[in-house]
């Protein structure tokens, strides 16, 4: 079973993902955490340009491109693999960030995007996603938080306000699409509250299986 956390900055998925591994674990399942971009020696190569906030003159062409080349190799190297052994895999992100950021938010034409998608991850679509959906500001307050405590600050989060908006209005968009496979998440609940809405989407998935 292939999983993926998705959410606008300052969603918090970074911080729910190994409580909500450990908790499966103790439920006996065999659980993998991954994170995109990344999760592979190339992949983290590829993160570093992409967030390194010198890069300035990147272009949303590029940007798109990268993205799906450390998709490509996290795919084959690791969700594959782990998928084939019987594990459950859990992803902090994955392609659907793809369409928020890249698609929604620098407004690349989405049939294309979708394309490029489908060719970098060999068609692989989650069974289940998860939106940690909270309000902009609230976000970019928290990850603006986050870093004046030392954590990261990436090119990204360096973008304006209605960039971050359309991300999120895109994120909203394509789980009212597909509510089969999309699952909302408040997350500005208390974290606590949030795990636990995380572990009964979950429980509810795997029932079903
Ligand atoms: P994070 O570690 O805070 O989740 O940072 C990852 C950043 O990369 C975040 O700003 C979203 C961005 N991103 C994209 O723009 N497109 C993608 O396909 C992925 C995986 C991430």
């Amino acid at each position: 079973m292939f999983i993926t956390l998705e959410g606008p900055e300052g969603s918090g998925k970074t911080s729910h993902l190994q409580p909500l591994a450990e908790w499966l674990r103790g439920e006996g399942h065999r659980v993998f955490t991954t994170r995109e971009p990344g999760g592979t020696p190339i992949g983290e190569q590829i993160r570093a340009v992409l967030h390194n906030l010198q890069n300035t003159e990147m272009h949303p062409r590029t940007e798109t491109l990268l993205y799906q080349a450390a998709r490509a190799q996290f795919v084959e190297q690791v969700v594959k693999p782990r998928l084939m052994a019987g594990e459950i895999v859990i992803s902090d992100r994955y392609a659907d960030s793809t369409l928020a950021y890249q698609g929604y938010g620098h407004q690349q034409d989405l049939e294309q995007v979708r394309a490029l998608i489908h060719y970098a991850t060999g068609g692989l679509i989650p069974d289940l996603t998860i939106l940690l959906d909270l309000d902009v500001e609230v976000g970019l307050q928290r990850s603006a938080r986050r870093r004046a405590q030392g954590g990261e600050w990436n090119r990204l989060d360096a973008f304006d306000l209605a960039f971050h908006q359309r991300v999120r209005a895109g994120y909203l968009e394509m789980a009212k699409r597909e509510p089969q496979r999309w699952k909302v998440i408040d997350a500005a609940q208390e974290w606590e509250k949030v795990q636990e809405n995380l572990r009964v989407v979950l429980a509810e998935c795997l029932s079903r299986r």
